[in-house]
C-alpha cells in the first residue's frame, strides 16, 4: 500500500524499530472485553456503544472530553466483590479512586462500605446518605477539624496512622463523650506492584506505623491505654495494581504475628483485620486480573491458615478495593484534533484533553489502550502516541498504541479503564475545565458530575 493512502502517518511496517514496540493487534476494530466496560460493543455502523448508546450521540449531547461510566458495570463489580466476600467480611470501596454522590448511592444500595481520606470525601459520603457507621476514615495527616467531624458523625472506623494522631483522636472522642472504634495502620515491610513484591523493604514511607522495631506493638499499648478509643483491629495496605497474591501472604503472616503478640501481651484477641486495596485491573490486553471470588478465596484462606497456626480465632476480614471496582467501568471519550506524523518515528495524535484529565501516564508511566470509536476502519495500523493539548511535552495519554492509518481530525477515540484515579486526580492545568462524568444505564445517559465551566473557574479567581 502506498504511503499516500495513509495521509495521517507512515505505515507501521515502515517505521517500527525491530522488537522495540508491541505488535499491532490483529484486528484494530475489535474491542477486548478485558479492558472495556461490560456493555461496550460496536453497533451495525461500527460505532462504539455503551449501554446501547452510540458514542457519537454522547459526544453530541455532552461534548468531549468526557468520562463515560457504565453504571450497570459498576454495580455488577461492586456486587461481585460483596458476594465474593460474603457476610463474614466487609468490602470498603476506596473513594479516592473516584467519588461522587451517585457512586455513594450505588455503593449503599449494593451493600458496600466506604473508605474516605479527607473531610470533604466524608462530607460527600454523608451528603449522599452513606450511614456513618459504614464509613472508614483514613489519612496520614487528618486535621483536628476532620477528626472531630468524623467522630461527631459517628464513623464506624478511624484508621490511626501515627502516635500523635492516636492522642488527638482519643482527646477529641473524650471531649465529645464518645468511644471511637479505631484500627492501627501498620507497615509490614512489603511493597507490591503488579507482578513484583518486595518483602523486606519499604517502611521508609509516610503511611502507617512500622511493625519493625516494635513500633506497632508500642502503638497498640498506647491505644489500649486510652479511654476514648476502642481498638478493633490492624490495617495493612501494601501497594497498587497488584496481580500476584504473594505480597498479601507475607503481609497477612506479619499482621497475624502482631495479633498473636497482642494476645500474648494483653490477653485480647482483636476482632478485625483489614488487608487494604491495591488489586489490579486490565489496562491493556496484556494484563490478566483475577476475579473477586478468586481474590476473596485466596485472602480468606491465607488469613485462616495464619490464624490457625497462631491459634487465634479468625478475625473479620475487610478489604478496600477502589481501582478494581471503578477502574474498568469508564472510558474517556476524546475528539481527535491535530495529527502530526513524524518521519521515521511515530504519529502524534492530539486530543481535546490530556494530562489534566489523565495524569497517570505522565506520573506513573501508566499504560493504556485506545480505540477509534466513532467508526471502524480497514486501514493499516499506524503507530501513534496519543497526546493532550497542554503546554508540556510529557502530556501523554497513551504512550504506544495503534490506530488506523486513516484517522482524521474530528474522529472520536476512546481510552478504556479510566474510571479510577483519572477524574479524581484531574487538574485545571492551562485552565482546562475538568470533564463531566456521564453515567450510562439501560439506554439512558445522565451527567453525575457536570463539566466545569469558565464561570466556575472565574468565580474562584477573586483578585
Ligand atoms: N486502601 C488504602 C489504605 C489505600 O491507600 C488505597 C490506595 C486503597 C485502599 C485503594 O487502592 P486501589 O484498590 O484503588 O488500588 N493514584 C494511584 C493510586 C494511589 C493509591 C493510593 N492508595 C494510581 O493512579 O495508580
Amino acid at each position: 500500500m502506498s504511503r499516500s493512502a495513509h495521509p495521517a502517518g507512515p505505515r507501521h511496517a515502515d517505521v517500527l524499530p525491530e522488537g522495540h514496540f508491541p505488535a499491532p493487534p490483529a484486528d484494530l476494530n475489535a474491542l477486548d472485553a478485558k479492558v472495556w466496560a461490560r456493555t461496550v460493543e460496536r453497533d451495525q455502523d461500527g460505532v462504539v456503544t455503551v449501554g446501547g448508546i452510540p458514542v457519537t450521540r454522547l459526544a453530541e449531547e455532552f461534548q468531549t472530553p468526557a468520562y463515560i461510566l457504565d453504571e450497570s458495570d459498576f454495580r455488577a463489580r461492586a456486587r461481585a466483590w460483596r458476594t465474593a466476600f460474603g457476610h463474614d467480611a466487609d468490602v470498603f470501596y476506596a473513594g479516592k479512586a473516584f467519588l461522587c454522590r451517585a457512586v455513594v448511592r450505588w455503593l449503599n444500595e449494593e451493600g458496600l462500605n466506604l473508605d474516605v481520606c479527607s473531610g470533604t470525601e466524608l462530607a460527600t459520603a454523608l451528603s449522599a446518605g452513606m450511614p456513618a457507621e459504614r464509613i472508614a476514615f483514613h489519612g496520614n495527616n487528618k486535621t483536628s477539624a476532620e477528626i472531630r467531624r468524623a467522630v461527631e458523625a459517628g464513623v464506624g472506623r478511624i484508621v490511626l496512622d501515627s502516635f500523635q494522631e492516636t492522642v488527638r483522636v482519643a482527646h477529641i472522642a473524650q471531649q465529645l463523650g464518645r468511644r471511637q472504634k479505631v484500627q492501627i495502620r501498620v507497615t509490614v515491610g512489603v511493597e507490591a506492584h503488579t507482578h513484583e513484591f518486595i518483602a523486606t523493604a519499604h517502611e521508609d514511607q509516610k503511611f502507617g506505623i512500622p511493625l519493625a522495631g516494635g513500633q506497632a506493638a508500642e502503638a497498640v499499648r498506647r491505644v489500649l491505654g486510652l479511654d476514648g478509643l476502642e481498638l478493633t483491629g490492624i490495617h495493612s495496605h501494601i501497594g497498587s495494581q497488584i496481580f500476584d497474591m504473594s505480597g498479601f501472604e507475607v503481609a497477612a503472616h506479619r499482621v497475624v504475628g502482631l495479633l498473636r503478640d497482642i494476645r500474648d501481651e494483653h490477653g485480647v484477641e482483636l476482632p478485625e483485620i483489614d488487608l487494604g486495596g491495591g488489586l489490579g485491573i486490565a489496562y491493556t490486553s496484556d494484563d490478566d486480573p483475577r476475579e473477586p471470588h478468586e481474590i476473596a478465596k485466596a485472602l480468606t484462606e491465607i488469613v485462616a491458615r495464619e490464624c490457625e497456626a497462631a491459634r487465634l480465632r479468625t478475625p473479620r476480614i475487610s478489604v478496600e478495593p477502589g481501582r478494581a471496582i471503578v477502574g474498568p467501568t469508564a472510558f474517556t471519550l476524546y475528539e481527535v484534533g491535530t495529527i502530526k506524523p513524524l518521519q521515521g518515528l511515530r504519529t502524534y495524535v492530539s486530543v481535546d484533553g490530556g494530562m489534566s484529565d489523565n495524569i497517570r501516564t505522565a506520573l506513573y508511566d501508566a499504560e493504556y489502550s485506545v480505540a477509534l470509536a466513532s467508526r471502524t476502519s480497514d486501514a493499516e495500523p499506524m503507530l501513534v502516541r496519543v497526546v493532550g493539548k497542554h503546554c508540556e511535552s510529557g502530556d501523554i495519554v497513551v504512550k504506544d498504541a495503534f490506530l488506523p492509518g486513516d484517522l482524521a481530525p474530528g474522529d472520536l477515540i476512546a481510552v478504556p479503564a479510566t474510571g479510577a484515579y483519572c477524574r479524581s486526580m484531574a487538574s485545571n492545568y492551562n485552565h482546562a475545565l475538568r470533564p463531566p462524568v456521564v453515567a450510562v444505564s439501560d439506554g439512558e445517559a445522565r451527567v453525575i458530575v457536570r463539566r466545569e465551566t469558565e464561570e466556575d473557574l472565574l468565580r474562584l479567581d477573586v483578585g
